[in-house]
C-alpha cells in the first residue's frame, strides 16, 4: 500500500533547519525558523523557566492525565496574559481556554471546532501569512484564501486595501488576524487601525481567529495586547490562539492555548463541551510540563519579574539588531532603502529579495532564510551582521 505514497516537499520553514545543519561552512548564518538566538547563536532555556522547572520537578507527585483543557492554573495565566488581570472577561463566564500542543495545536483545534461544530466553510488569511496557516485550516476541512494586508512597495501594512477586502467577505466566514509581530512581515496595525478593522469584521459578521504567538516581542506584554483587547471588546465572539514557544522559550514543550469567547455564559458552556469533544478525538488531553512552568511563573511574583526581564532582554536585542541592520546596509549601498526594517516589530521582516537572490545567499554565502526572503532577526548579532550586510549588498 505504501508504494503509492509520493515524496512530499520539505516544510518551507522547518525543512530549512535540515539544510542549515548540513551546510559545512563554519560561518553559516541561520535566519530561517523563528526561534530566538542569543548573541552566541544559542537558543537558551530562560533563567525564569529553569527555576520554575526545578520547582515543578520538586512538587510533581503524579503523571496521571490532565483534564481535557489542561491545568486550571495554566488557563488562568493564559487569560490574564490575553485580557489583563482586571478584565471583566475573566469573570464573565464567557471564556473557554484549553492548553493545546503549541500555537499550531491551538489553530488546529480552532479549525476543527469551527468546521465540525459551526456552519463555517471558509477562512481568510492575510497576504502574506505564516506558511502553515493554510495547511492547518485545509487539514481541518476549511477552504482558505488570501486577502490584501501588506504593501510590498511601501513595505508596510495597507489599511485601505485590508478594509476594502474585508467589506467583500461573506458573513459567516472566518478571518485570521495576527495580534502583533505579523509573521512574516513584522508590520502591525496601530491601535486606531485595529479599531477600524474590528468594526469592519463585526459589521460583516465574520468570526475572528486571532493568532497571538509573539506577545511581548513588539513593545511589551501589555502593550502588545492592546489591539487584541480593543478588538475583543468589540467582538461578541472570537477565538484566540496563543503560543508560549517564543515568549517563554518553550518551543519543544508545545505550550499553546486556544481561548474561545462566546457571547454569553450559557453559550460558553455548550461551546466548552463541544471543544472538549473535538480535542478528545485529536490528542485527548495536553502535555503537562510547559503548562506547569507557565503556571508556576504566574503564581510566583519573583519568577514573574524574572520572566518579564528575560522577555525584555530578547525583545531589546532583536530591536537593536533591527537598527544595526539598517545602518549596516545603508553604509554599504545606497540604492535600496532598508529603513523599513527598523519600523517593523517581532522576530521577522521580509527583505523583499527575489527567490534567486535568496538562493544565491544560501549557496554562495551560507546564509539561510525562508524562500520569501523572510529573515529571523534573532539569528543576527555583532558576530555576523557585517558579513550578512556585505552578502546582501553583493546580491542586490
Ligand atoms: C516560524 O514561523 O518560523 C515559527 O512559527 C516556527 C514554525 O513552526 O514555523
Amino acid at each position: 500500500m505504501f508504494e503509492n505514497v509520493e515524496q512530499a516537499a520539505p516544510d518551507p520553514i522547518l525543512g530549512l533547519t535540515e539544510v542549515f545543519n548540513q551546510d559545512p561552512n563554519v560561518e553559516k548564518i541561520n535566519l530561517g525558523v523563528g526561534v530566538y538566538q542569543d548573541t552566541s547563536g544559542k537558543t537558551p532555556v530562560l533563567p525564569s523557566v529553569k527555576q520554575a522547572e526545578a520547582i515543578v520537578l520538586e512538587k510533581e507527585v503524579s503523571k496521571g492525565y490532565l483534564p481535557i483543557p489542561g491545568l486550571p492554573a495554566y488557563g488562568k495565566a493564559v487569560q490574564t496574559l490575553l485580557f489583563g488581570a482586571d478584565s471583566e472577561l475573566l469573570t464573565s463566564g464567557r471564556l473557554f481556554t484549553a492548553h493545546t500542543p503549541g500555537g499550531t495545536g491551538a489553530l488546529r483545534v480552532a479549525g476543527d471546532f469551527l468546521k465540525q461544530k459551526t456552519g463555517a466553510k471558509k477562512v481568510w488569511l492575510t497576504t502574506p501569512t505564516w506558511p502553515n496557516h493554510g495547511p492547518i485550516f485545509a487539514a481541518a476541512g476549511l477552504e482558505n484564501e488570501g486577502f490584501a494586508w501588506y504593501n510590498a512597495e511601501t513595505k508596510s501594512f495597507d489599511l485601505a486595501a485590508a478594509l476594502e477586502a474585508i467589506a467583500k467577505m461573506p458573513a459567516g466566514d472566518i478571518i485570521v488576524l495576527h495580534a502583533c509581530c505579523h509573521n512574516p512581515t513584522g508590520c502591525d496595525p496601530t491601535v486606531a487601525e485595529w479599531k477600524q478593522i474590528a468594526e469592519a469584521v463585526a459589521e460583516r459578521g465574520l468570526l475572528p481567529v486571532i493568532d497571538f504567538a509573539y506577545q511581548g516581542f513588539a513593545n511589551g506584554i501589555e502593550e502588545d495586547a492592546e489591539g487584541l483587547r480593543l478588538m475583543t471588546s468589540i467582538f461578541g465572539e472570537a477565538i484566540i490562539c496563543s503560543s508560549f514557544s517564543k515568549n517563554f522559550g518553550l518551543y519543544r514543550e508545545r505550550t499553546g492555548a486556544v481561548t474561545i469567547i462566546s457571547k454569553d455564559a450559557d453559550t460558553a458552556g455548550k461551546v466548552a463541551s463541544q471543544a472538549k469533544v473535538v480535542i478528545r478525538s485529536n490528542y485527548s488531553n495536553p502535555p503537562s510540563h510547559g503548562g506547569q512552568i507557565v503556571a508556576t511563573i504566574f503564581e510566583d511574583a519573583a519568577l514573574m519579574d524574572m520572566w518579564k526581564a528575560d522577555l525584555t532582554e530578547m525583545r531589546e536585542r532583536i530591536n537593536g539588531v533591527r537598527g544595526s541592520l539598517v545602518s549596516g546596509l545603508a553604509a554599504l549601498q545606497s540604492d535600496v532603502d532598508f529603513s523599513f526594517v527598523a519600523q517593523q516589530r517581532g522576530m521577522f521582516s521580509l527583505l523583499g529579495l527575489s527567490q534567486e537572490q535568496v538562493k544565491e545567499l544560501r549557496e554562495k554565502h551560507s546564509i539561510h532564510m525562508v524562500g520569501s526572503s523572510r529573515i529571523n532577526l534573532a539569528g543576527l548579532s555583532e558576530n555576523n551582521i557585517e558579513r550578512f550586510c556585505k552578502a546582501v549588498a553583493s546580491v542586490l
